[in-house]
């Protein structure tokens, strides 16, 4: 009776979404294996796995730079499914590696340092010694908003300007959300929602794609509109898409405010309509790239994007069907031969085929550790959407 109940479970399941599902413990116990083999080959926690050297050999870098945080970060994905003591040993260790970057003003991007593997590690174990850290972090990124200019600051320079906001920054709100929920303190919800409101201004085309970089004067009025890692400053640089969406989906789960939700939904469906977008529906690493067919994919944009619309699905609406079924042809890509590297290749990697900053032929067509932290996060949210338990609490 049982076993026919299951039979039936799964063909619903199958005519209600026709897809086959992809099987969430063969991807996670084959990513506990090949991070395995990662944490014997980095015994020095100064050193993150970052992405592969022109040379083939592993590319690390030191907890400063602006991905040190996704690798503890993936680290508690794992433990969170496997339940490993090994994991959960390996995840404190890196983690507890950043807390210096909690004083660290010099950067925009503490949310992926330190949210990515304090806050996952507090969500699982209840640390008591991480939430100090979280907030001394939040403050210190909290410097870098002017309130006379609206948001937060990126990079202190870029070319001749001295207050460039790049699209990425989005994905700090999160971040200050938890800070203004267990501080209890306003500023740093009303400081997100001002950034989140003058990006929605400022940062996008009547098409709902986005510049990578605007520029601002002191006044919060635009100066100029750029990239630095798109191939043109009218180009879609597809990661850049990915980060946009995920921000506002997150605006929308923490406001509850519906122009979020419908900023979101364009972005996604910009993204997804897009004719240069590929079957696998895995996208060159700019949708404008000038040679498509004959460029390089970037499996980070669509493990970011799957993330994200394996969220914006359950707010509803006539496209959550859409979007459900789009994150799960990307997480199936991923999951190929084609993305997904074989034990023990791909400098224990789990996805292949990743592009960091194409102009300046940095990481390109190499894994990133941040394609593997989303790939992860999105088959959690996939496993919780088909076993209907909330991803977070
Ligand atoms: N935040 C920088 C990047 O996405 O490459």
């Amino acid at each position: 009776m049982k076993i026919y109940l299951s039979i039936c479970l799964i063909l619903l399941a199958r005519i209600s979404f026709g897809q086959t599902p992809i099987d969430v413990n063969k991807e996670f116990a084959l990513a506990a294996k090949q991070y395995a083999l990662m944490l014997k080959t980095h015994p020095d926690t100064t050193k993150f796995p970052q992405s592969t050297n022109p040379d083939g050999t592993i590319r690390n870098m030191p907890s400063d730079w602006w991905c040190s945080g996704f690798f503890g970060g993936s680290l508690w994905y794992l433990y969170e499914r496997t339940k490993a003591p090994a994991l959960k040993e390996a995840a404190q260790k890196w983690t507890m590696a950043l807390a210096k970057e909690q004083y660290n003003t010099g950067t925009h991007d503490l949310g992926f340092m330190l949210y990515c593997p304090f806050g996952n590690g507090y969500r699982l174990t209840k640390n008591a010694a991480y939430p100090p850290i979280l907030l001394t972090g939040a403050k210190s990124l909290a410097t870098r908003f002017d309130p006379k200019v609206g948001v937060i600051k990126s990079w202190n320079k870029f070319q001749d300007y001295t207050y460039p906001v790049i699209i990425d920054n989005m994905m700090n709100l999160e971040f200050l959300f938890w800070a203004a929920k267990t501080s209890g303190n306003k500023a740093f919800y009303n400081l997100s929602v001002t950034h989140a409101d003058n990006t929605m201004k400022n940062h996008f085309r009547p098409d709902y794609s986005s510049y990578h970089v605007v520029c601002y004067n002191p006044d919060g009025t635009v100066a100029a509109r750029k990239t630095a890692q798109g191939y043109a400053d009218n180009s879609a640089w597809a990661r850049g898409q990915a980060w946009g969406l995920y921000g506002y989906v997150v605006m929308y789960r923490e406001t509850k405010d519906k122009k979020y939700l419908d900023q979101a939904r364009h972005i996604a469906d910009f993204y997804l309509n897009h004719p240069n977008l590929p079957a696998d529906k895995i996208p060159y690493w700019d949708f404008n790239a000038p040679n498509i067919p004959n460029e390089e994919r970037d499996a980070s944009a669509g493990a970011i994007t799957a993330s994200a619309l394996l969220e914006l699905c359950t707010y509803g609406g006539p496209s959550a069907k859409t979007y459900y079924q789009s994150a799960v042809k990307m997480l199936e890509s991923l999951s190929s031969p084609d993305y997904k590297a074989n034990l023990g290749e791909n400098n224990n990697f789990i996805l292949k085929h990743s592009v960091g900053h194409k102009p300046q032929k940095s990481e390109v067509d190499t894994p990133i550790i941040y394609a593997d932290y989303y790939y992860l996060e999105a088959l959690h949210r996939y496993d919780a959407l088909r076993t209907k338990t909330a991803f977070r609490s």
